[in-house]
């Protein structure tokens, strides 16, 4: 869908007449598009004490081939970037005004143990937040709270989560700012997650905190994607097959483009009523088409028998429906079909190709919730308890999959511009567009490319996670 204040604030004269009346100005987000370089710029890196991470970024910033400066901050970087040849400078030596720009600030916190080594995050922001250009990134990286050895450590870590939440709600100009919890031993397990949310791939992701496990899934990473299978980060999915329900519109839509562009082969499933709709989703993608109504009791099997013996690597739920009513006015039938189409269809369809072997060792499952079913909504108690339930869901199956190598994790969208988001009253559905620190609703195309690296082979270690995709939404936050 259209918005048009947004396009009006970023016309010649809506411009104009935004500032002189002090209207909000939301910026055109920066998307990934392939004909464009997907880094670039100057990244900008600082640390706090015995930084853990510094290896692992320096590793990952040589390969995506930005430059990294060193702010005045960022002292303990400099040895090391130097070690790793990379092009190295003073951000304020190397003839950049004050008002030079950087693409990301990158700040690894992985070895602040108590809350007053959290001054070296403070100066580092304090000097270096307005050099983010419009559009930028800020990632903060550092260890899972759960994982430290001592109730100081876990305090200042858990801290982050606070600053790093706080600087997407000050950056604003469509700068994100998201933390990178990676435990021990995981580091290898980076970078899909560290491309991701350096890159315009995460236009509307922020305020999220996202763990990479170590242990058991990690060697899931080493033996299965990294060394016996590598893949090229151009075409990271060639020869997998990707389900993905709800296909013939919207976010389905999006992300069954996403997940081809990447190399997968789509199959959409979709109502029989909306067949010629899916057909045109999938056929310019060379995908499959696939008509069932997922709630009807034998779907399940007829998918597992439908999918054959060639199985699938990615499967996507993201059908789902709305029925609003305040809760003493909405029917039995509401109620009932909107808990079934968006929560126990998954369930079923997860335990048919489960069961059968259909979802192949090392697959990923990606479920499709809401900010509703973090926050709640009025007139969504039928809703909200499918999309809660998804999420339940992901958290619980996480730990019995790994033995699988499987990965589950869920997006939360919050407000998305789709024919869904179309029926909701003007002024409710203007208020759902702004509440967020990027003034604006998301497209599906943010969902599906949040879908694409959860569905990455580099995103071995990423389980049990719920991500919203929602410009960093005041609702649930
Ligand atoms: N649009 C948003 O702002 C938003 C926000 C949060 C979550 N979501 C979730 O994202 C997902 C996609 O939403 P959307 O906005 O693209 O919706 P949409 O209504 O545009 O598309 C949903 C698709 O699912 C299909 N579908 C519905 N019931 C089905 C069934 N029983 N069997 C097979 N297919 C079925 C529909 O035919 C349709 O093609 C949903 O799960 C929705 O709850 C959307």
């Amino acid at each position: 869908m259209n918005d048009s204040y947004l396009n009006f604030v970023n016309s010649p004269l809506g411009a104009r007449v935004a500032r002189s009346l002090g209207l909000p100005k939301p910026e055109v987000l920066r998307r990934y598009r392939a004909d464009r370089p997907e880094f670039d710029g100057m990244v900008a890196i600082g640390a706090g004490r015995e930084p853990r991470l510094l290896d692992a970024l320096a590793d990952v910033i040589a390969k995506i081939g930005v430059t990294s400066v060193a702010h005045s901050s960022a002292g303990l970087w400099v040895p090391l970037a130097s070690r790793h040849n990379l092009l190295t400078g003073r951000f304020e030596a190397a003839g950049h005004s004050p008002q030079a720009r950087v693409a990301a600030l990158l700040f690894d916190a992985s070895g602040i143990d108590d809350i007053t080594q959290l001054d070296t995050a403070y100066g580092f922001f304090h000097d270096a937040l307005r050099s983010v250009g419009t559009c930028g990134r800020i990632v903060v990286l550092g260890r899972p709270p759960e994982t430290c050895a001592t109730p100081r450590q876990w305090t200042a870590q858990r801290a982050l989560e606070g600053l790093t939440r706080s600087l997407g709600k000050e950056a604003r100009r469509g700068i994100t700012s998201n933390l990178l919890y990676v435990a021990p031993g995981a580091e290898s397990g980076l970078e899909a997650t560290l491309r991701f949310f350096m890159s315009p791939r995460s236009a509307y992701v922020s305020g999220q905190v996202v763990r990479i496990e170590g242990g058991a899934a990690q060697a899931t990473v080493d033996a299965a994607d990294t060394v016996a299978v590598p893949f090229d980060w151009k075409q990271p999915l060639a020869g997998k097959r990707a389900v993905v329900t709800g296909a013939a519109r919207g976010i389905g839509a999006a992300i069954a483009a996403a997940l081809a562009a990447e190399g997968a082969h789509v199959i959409g499933i979709d109502m029989p009523a909306v067949r010629d709709a899916l057909d045109a989703t999938l056929r310019p993608l060379s995908g499959t088409a696939l008509s069932f109504d997922i709630a009807a009791p034998e779907a399940p099997a007829q998918i597992a028998t439908a999918l054959d013996e060639n199985g699938v690597d990615i499967l996507v739920h993201n059908a789902g429906i709305t029925k609003d009513k305040t809760i003493a006015k909405m029917s039995d039938s509401a109620w009932h079909s909107v808990i079934d189409i968006n929560l126990a269809a998954q369930e079923r369809i997860d335990d048919a190709l489960l069961a059968a072997g259909t979802l192949r060792d090392h697959g990923r499952i990606v479920c499709v919730s809401s900010i509703s079913g973090i926050a709640g909504n009025l007139g969504q108690t039928n809703y909200a308890t499918s999309k809660a339930g998804v999420i339940g869901r992901v958290q619980s199956m996480a730990p019995h999959l790994r033995a699988r190598g499987i990965t589950i994790n869920a997006v939360a969208p919050g407000f998305i511009e789709t024919q869904m988001t179309a029926k909701i009253p003007l002024a409710i559905r203007e208020a759902g567009r702004r509440m967020n620190s990027m003034s604006q609703g998301g497209q599906p195309v943010d969902v599906a490319q949040t879908i694409a690296w959860l569905a990455h082979p580099g995103s071995a270690s990423v389980t049990g996670q719920i991500v919203r995709v929602c410009g960093q939404s005041l609702i649930g936050a």
